[in-house]
């Protein structure tokens, strides 16, 4: 494939598409995109009308919330790249599309993730999070195996439990270890510690939500619709109903995170409040939001891939581990099945599927087959699972293939995009993407990892949520006992 963005050998066409009447049309694209037709038709639809990867639409939710709706989708694995190029996008701000929660969610502070990388702030508390991780490195197998000790026994118990009717809420009980592990990699005592009991994944949920709710529809019955459009997509719901939510956890982080704390001011200069709330959000919308939308889906997929790939990573698991004397971070490098299935299910379903940029200046967008001219402050926006579900890059791209990435398929890991980046890259101080790609990774090795020693095979029944997938387990399945 050529190089996306670069061959000027494609002719240069007008993007198709319209934004439709100003409010009308906005509302319009709105409730197509949640209720007549869903988010993956809504594309689908425009990709057939306007033959074109390339397109103008709006992305809700529009007004009131957005003060400007209007998008250049890109739909395929050549123009989806453009969006990684800081020399040419602007990421302020966009971190949720066309509209921006209030900065009093994070204590006034504008944290990270919605800086771009012009604005010096970015560099600065990017610096400080890469540093914190690596200085947590020789943490992550050790706490995260004891992480999914806990878990894995907990499901046990439930898939036992007539009282459960023999099944077992994986996003829940994913929520309360994943909540958990954050908190002690970051914080190095446990949430009970500090006057969080168990209720900091609650608290992150409704914090969480009240943020998000202009991006989400509850699924609720059609006659509920336009009551549920007026609620969560008309105005902001107010930030006070989480406020004291947010104050216990700003407290517990503040009086736990010292040692975190102290590194951002004597070693980047950033105040220890500002620090406090960046590390909040670091850890509650980035981190623990991520792997209460990612651990469901992998599980998802890796169950559903069915019996004959569940022995292969078992076998493949079970020999690297016994050659190498345990799990460890070589070990994990040696299991070439398990990191495919892996970077498999970041493909498939990339678990923040929305990117959004703005032009910094006029430009050239190339899609396979055009390029198409974009103004300076247009905002460009991808809908990742169809850029990495791209038929022209990957063979059969709606089906979970298991080995896909071994060997030779290493070299479609280039267009394997869930950390805003090519897989291929590094996240860096200067540029946008996820300085927890490298986590996400290892972490999700490991959940195979310790799956696969415990157990043969699984069985779960999956639902759809308003933002990921449902996953109860219904069996776990040993060689010699069926749990
Ligand atoms: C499965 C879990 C995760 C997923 C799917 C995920 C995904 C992403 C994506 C797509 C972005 C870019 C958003 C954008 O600008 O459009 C991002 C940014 C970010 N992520 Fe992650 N992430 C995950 C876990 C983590 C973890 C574990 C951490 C840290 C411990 C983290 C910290 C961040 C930060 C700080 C940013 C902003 C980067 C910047 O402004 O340069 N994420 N993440």
């Amino acid at each position: 494939m050529a190089s996306p963005n670069s061959d000027k050998s494609r002719p240069l066409k007008t993007i198709p598409g319209s934004h439709g009447w100003p409010f009308f049309g906005a509302i319009k694209d709105r409730h197509d995109y949640f209720y007549l037709q869903g988010q993956d038709d809504f594309f689908r639809a425009r990709i057939n009308k306007h033959k074109s990867t390339v397109f103008r639409t709006n992305m809700p939710p529009g007004p009131f919330i957005s003060s400007n709706p209007k998008v250049i989708a890109v739909l395929d694995a050549a123009s989806f790249p453009i969006l990684f190029d800081n020399s040419k996008i602007e990421k302020r701000n966009v971190l949720d599309g066309t509209f921006m929660p209030s900065t009093a969610f994070t204590g006034g502070h504008r944290v990270c993730a919605y800086l771009d990388t012009s604005e010096p702030n970015h560099a600065k508390l990017k610096a400080f999070f890469l540093s914190v991780l690596a200085s947590k490195k020789d943490y992550f197998i050790p706490l995260f195996r004891a992480s999914l000790s806990e878990l894995f026994a907990t499901i046990e118990d439930h898939v036992h439990d007539k009282t459960k009717k023999y099944s077992a809420n994986f996003n829940a009980l994913n929520d309360e270890m994943s909540f958990n592990f954050v908190f002690q990699l970051l914080c190095d005592r446990k949430p009970s510690d500090c006057g969080l009991g168990s209720t900091g994944q609650t608290r992150f949920n409704k914090w969480i939500f009240v943020q998000l709710h202009p991006l989400v529809s509850l699924g609720l019955s059609k006659f509920l619709m336009l009551l549920e459009d007026f609620l969560l997509h008309t105005v902001h719901l107010p930030w006070f109903i989480v406020k004291s939510d947010y104050k216990k956890l700003y407290d517990a982080f503040f009086s736990s995170a010292g040692s975190v704390l102290d590194e951002a001011h004597e070693r980047f200069g950033i105040e220890r409040e500002e620090a406090c709330h960046n590390l909040v959000f670091l850890a509650g919308f980035n981190a623990y939001g991520g792997f209460k939308a990612w651990f469901p889906i992998l599980i998802k997929w890796i169950a559903s891939a069915g019996e004959s790939l569940h022995r292969q990573l078992a076998d493949e698991i079970r020999t690297v581990v016994k050659e190498e004397g345990g799990v460890t971070f070589t070990a994990l490098e040696k299991m070439s099945l398990t990191k495919s299935v892996v970077y498999e299910a970041l493909r498939i379903e990339p678990p923040v599927p929305y990117q959004y940029g703005k032009a910094r200046e006029d430009l050239v967008v190339y899609s396979h087959d055009a390029g198409f001219e974009i103004k300076k402050g247009e905002m460009i926006f991808g809908y990742q699972p169809f850029a990495t579900k791209d038929p022209k890059v990957f063979e059969n791209p709606e089906e979970f293939v298991g080995h896909r990435f071994v060997g030779e398929g290493e070299k479609l890991l280039k267009y394997v995009f869930w950390s805003n980046n090519r897989e291929t890259e590094d996240p860096t101080a200067d540029n946008k993407q996820c300085p927890g790609r490298d986590l996400v990774v290892l972490l999700s090795r490991v959940m195979m990892v310790e799956l696969f020693l415990r157990y043969d095979t699984l069985t779960v029944e999956v639902g759809k949520l308003p933002i990921g997938s449902s996953v109860k387990i219904k069996s776990l399945t040993t060689t010699k006992t069926t749990v």
